[in-house]
């Protein structure tokens, strides 16, 4: 027996017969903070994420035990809460209450869930959960598979409403439909969406985790989101046909009197714009193009999206400066959490140590460095 199933046996008593599935967590090549925006983006599913054991029990209760927060908290089915309870069942307990509001018949459950994911650190555990759970469920109870693009919907609109995080649609896109070996260009407004062949040959992309909390990148967050809708109101007023911000053009973005107000469109139409050039560089194989547009992007979110902080900044720089790197920038919302760095795959090694000694200096903690390998979207572990 694996040590997983051993721990689920310890935790529940009978570990035969148990089901599995996975949910990777995601980081975004390039499209940032342009989802909301109805932009394109292009992040990939990676191959760290969570695991699920399950078995169905004859009981009315749902039992979730997390390996990494070492706690088991349970369920009965006819009495779910209706609101969060600042843990981490919440991104379950949101998928049991829709799930349920569709008419799902519940039933009960065992369930481990174990994670590989850092937290809170821009790699889309959350989602990750929630669509590891919406995923699992829906195959448990109704028999048939999910489509992939609605339980993406259902999903982000579980953490709008439920958890009350105002997000876009790309983390729970991503880690619903990626795919091994590629990134997946998505259409925001359309979810029309393309598997690029992410083909690196001699290049590595790696994942720097500053492992600095991001503090307060909520109200960030959606202090941008608001900023970006008074841009597109203000150039909606001479061009009324505009039908989003990332679509404008930036000769007009003179029309912007307020200067953070017209970087943040700046931002929007420039970044939508890098990630269409992203994927011809990448149709191309032309990853030098691509490295120049992940430095482009993070000065751009540096300096006119005001997202980044020292740490991400620190890290970008010390990368960029090495001549075994071809681009790097951050990723995710920002203010804390990860970048990305395009780098020779033979250094990769040199590179990372180089730069966990020069942060850990600069900073007194280290940063984590993981190679970003890609993976299919969530789905049942067969063997
Ligand atoms: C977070 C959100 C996403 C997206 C990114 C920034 O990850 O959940 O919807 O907005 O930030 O690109």
């Amino acid at each position: 027996m694996d040590t997983l199933s051993l721990k689920f046996e310890t935790l529940f008593g009978d570990a035969t017969d148990l089901q599995r599935y996975f949910c990777p967590g995601r980081v975004n090549l390039i499209g940032e903070h342009i989802d909301y925006l109805g932009g394109s983006v292009l992040p990939m599913a990676i191959s760290m994420g969570i695991t699920a054991l399950v078995k169905a029990t004859n009981e009315p209760i749902i039992r979730l035990h997390s390996t990494d927060f070492d706690e088991t908290i349970e369920f009965d089915i006819d009495h779910l809460p209706e609101s969060k309870q600042e843990n981490w069942t919440d991104f379950v307990v949101g998928v049991l209450n829709h799930l349920k509001s569709k008419g799902v018949i519940l039933s009960g459950v065992n369930i481990l869930f174990d994670s590989d994911l850092p937290k809170s650190s821009g790699l889309s555990s959350s989602a990750a959960l929630e669509v590891l759970s919406y995923f699992m469920f829906t195959e448990l109870w109704t028999g048939s598979a999910c489509n992939r693009i609605q339980m993406a919907i259902d999903c982000q609109r579980i953490e709008n409403n439920f958890i009350g995080v105002n997000c876009g649609i790309m983390d729970q896109f991503a880690v619903a439909n990626g795919k091994l070996g590629h990134a997946l260009l998505l259409d925001c407004n359309s979810l029309e969406n393309e598997l690029i062949p992410l083909d690196l040959t001699a290049y590595q992309l790696l994942i720097i985790n500053s492992n600095k909390p991001r503090q307060l990148a909520h109200i960030a967050y959606n202090q941008r989101r608001a900023e970006c809708d008074e841009a597109l109101r203000i150039l909606q007023h001479s061009n009324p046909s505009l039908p989003d911000l990332v679509s404008g053009d930036i000769a007009s973005l003179y029309l912007i009197e307020d200067e953070t107000i017209r970087k943040r469109a700046r931002h929007a139409i420039t970044e939508h714009e890098r990630v269409k050039k992203s994927v011809q560089a990448l149709k191309k194989n032309d990853l030098i193009e691509l490295g120049r547009l992940l430095n482009a992007s993070h000065a751009s979110l540096k300096d006119d999206f005001q997202v980044s902080c020292d740490e991400l900044d620190f890290i970008v720089a010390e990368l960029q400066a090495l001549e075994f790197c071809i681009g790097a920038r951050m990723t995710g919302a920002g203010f804390g959490g990860c970048c990305i760095a395009l780098v020779e795959a033979d250094s990769a090694e040199t590179v990372s140590k180089k730069l966990i000694t020069s942060y850990e200096n600069r900073f007194g903690f280290a940063p984590s460095v993981y190679p970003c390998n890609t993976s299919d979207g969530v789905h049942a572990i067969t063997t």
